[in-house]
């Protein structure tokens, strides 16, 4: 996959710390002085904000085929490179994804059993060029994962909703990544202190900077 510069993706399971990760990363990189563009996946344009209404909707569990759950996530993918990530990449920005085709890898390819290479082909017709040049994710067990997913309460989507066994399939999915594709994904231990996991996560990601 032809990667793009300076654009970064974050990845985990649920209750990994992604947003918080992404929180302090946008905050020392800006103090850095780079200019930056934060985005959530799905969602990011209003289009694949819409879409995601549909991927989450908890009407939709055991409805919604596989391939069409697939299709749906590269298409909000496809909508917010063409209008967020690519100009903003274009303008010499730093673009932060809080997820990006590495989910669809791990969720749909291994979770949902789609399999790496249909996964693979769509995100190549998808991304184009416009690939992180470096995925980081959080790794935390699936337990951890649902006893800090416990604290926070919430009504759970439809994702969110499934069980255990097919968080630990996304959790294998994110682990193979970082081992196959280790050149963009590095596999980070979040279940230390937040100071630890930034310092790890800053300093991947000025090792790219420079
Ligand atoms: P979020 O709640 O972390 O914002 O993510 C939305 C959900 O969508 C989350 O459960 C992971 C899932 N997801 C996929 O299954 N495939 C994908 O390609 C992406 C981006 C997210």
């Amino acid at each position: 996959m032809q990667t793009a510069k300076r654009f970064f993706s974050l990845e985990g399971i649920d209750g990994s710390g992604k947003s918080t990760h992404i929180d302090m990363l946008v905050r020392a990189l800006e103090s850095e002085g780079y200019k930056v563009v934060r985005l959530r996946e799905p969602g990011g344009a209003k289009i694949s904000e819409r879409i995601r209404e549909l991927l989450l909707d908890p009407a939709f569990k055991g409805v919604m085929a596989d391939d069409t759950e697939l299709l749906l996530y590269n298409a909000a993918r496809a909508q917010v490179i063409h209008e967020i990530i690519q100009p903003a990449l274009d303008a010499g920005s730093v673009v932060i994804a809080d997820r990006f085709a590495w989910s669809t890898f791990a969720y749909q390819g291994y979770a949902r059993g789609l399999g790496a290479d249909k996964v693979h082909r769509l995100t190549e017709l998808t991304c184009g060029g416009c690939f992180p040049e470096l995925t980081i994710v959080l790794d935390l067990t699936v337990e951890a994962s649902r006893k800090r997913m416990a604290n926070r309460g919430g009504t759970p989507d439809r994702l969110e909703s499934e069980k255990a066994e097919f968080f630990e399939r996304v959790r294998e999915g994110y682990l193979a990544a970082g081992r196959d594709y280790s050149d963009c994904v590095s596999v980070v231990d979040a279940d230390r202190t937040q100071d630890e996991v930034h310092r790890d996560v800053l300093s991947l990601i000025h090792a790219k900077l420079k």
